[in-house]
């Protein structure tokens, strides 16, 4: 990639995700084989890789997820805003809101100095009324991805007391944590870290946009094009990984941010079942069925796939068993190395040892 393409890329890294594919994963796919009207669909979408990698080569997509913080950060990656644009909405929610539900308990006060908790609890209320514009989406994004991070040295990226930044913390580890380190939470310029990141991630941004939906893709409802007439001719999709529940709980602090409660919600509502192999195995068969629907004759499915080593289950075997009779025909499974469970390694806030999980690259074509 030029120059230029690296830095319309930043804005992939807005947030980040759990399980997150690289973007040059679903990048170099569209970009050697998609044609220029090619619709893109992906049903587990996540932070909206897949999604991203189609604006950057010019192609519609829609991005669909069950969780509301996926589907926020998704959307903040299609939208078209200017940083100046981003600003005055960010400035005319810290004069203009008071807060009416600022969380109180230990933990919150901990890991948010009060000033700093005010403004961010302003914002969310804002835009929890109002989060229709392109300026609030990218908003939105900006602060779901500074919500919660390490101390840095110069001057603070992230709003919170030092915080691992892929997931959050559990209450009574983090303040276990911060009170035994004395790490007392910092007052913070929020709109200057505000800005900064608005520079980074929206100095640049393709045109195309592209549509991202909160649903739950084992509903047919939820993966009909915008318009009917579309029919979508790629899906480039990973699916949870078996055996990780722990997409919702996992984002607690972000999911709040978007609305969830000031509490660790361990629901798992709306997400495929891990119950036994079967079940889950016949949750995505009914993904790919409705992929498959909405699809053009000649459509293509690339399904990255993995599984945690210890779970007594090939994932091979699994991803094979949920494509029968689901409308698609498996052309090749590839084994795509390892990876480290939602980079883990990459946090200074570690609370257990990575495990690899072996990844799996699945193509197939529409039957
Ligand atoms: C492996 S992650 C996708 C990561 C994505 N490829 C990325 O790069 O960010 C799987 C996603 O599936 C979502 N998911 C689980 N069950 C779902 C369902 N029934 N409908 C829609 N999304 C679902 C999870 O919320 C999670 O975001």
């Amino acid at each position: 990639m030029g120059k230029l393409n690296e830095k319309l890329t930043l804005l992939n890294g807005i947030c980040p995700y759990f399980t997150m594919f690289p973007l040059d994963f679903p990048l170099n796919i569209l970009k050697r084989r998609a044609r220029k009207t090619d619709l893109v669909l992906d049903p587990f979408c996540g932070r909206g890789t897949t999604n991203f990698a189609a604006r950057l080569v010019g192609l519609n997509s829609l991005g669909v997820d069950s969780s509301p913080v996926a589907a926020a950060i998704t959307a903040s990656k299609l939208v078209t805003a200017t940083v100046d644009d981003i600003l005055r909405e960010a400035q005319l929610i810290l004069t203009e809101y008071r807060a009416n539900q600022i969380p109180t308990s230990e933990f919150w006060q901990w890991a948010y100095h009060p000033t700093v908790l005010d403004s961010l609890c302003r914002i969310r209320e804002a835009l929890l009324e109002d989060c229709s514009t392109a300026p609030r989406i990218a908003l939105r994004g900006i602060v779901m991805g500074a919500l919660h991070g390490p101390k840095q040295k110069t001057f603070p990226s992230y709003f919170s007391n030092q915080c691992p930044r892929t997931y959050a913390p559990k209450p009574a580890y983090a303040l276990r944590y911060w009170l035994d380190r004395e790490l007392l939470p910092e007052p913070m310029d929020v709109l200057a870290v505000i800005e900064r990141r608005a520079k980074r991630y929206y100095g640049m941004t393709p045109v195309i946009n592209g549509s991202v939906r909160l649903g739950d893709s084992r509903n047919e409802i939820s993966l009909q094009p915008d318009h009917p007439e579309n029919r979508f001719n790629w899906v480039i999709t990973s699916p949870p990984y078996y055996g990780m529940r722990t997409y919702i709980p996992d984002q607690w602090l972000r999911n709040w941010f978007v609305g969830g409660s000031d509490t660790v919600n361990y629901t798992n509502q709306g997400q495929v079942v891990h119950a036994s192999p079967k079940e889950f195995s016949d949750d995505l068969q009914q993904v790919w069925r409705n992929a498959a629907r909405v699809c053009a004759d000649d459509a293509k499915m690339v399904i990255r796939f993995g599984g945690i080593t210890d779970r007594l289950v090939d994932p091979p075997v699994l991803i094979k068993s949920s494509l029968n009779e689901s409308g698609w025909r498996i052309h090749a499974i590839r084994n795509a190395g390892t990876a480290l469970e939602g980079k883990r390694q990459a946090d200074s806030f570690l609370r257990k040892k990575t495990k690899p999980i072996i990844e799996y690259d699945v193509w197939a074509t529409k039957q």
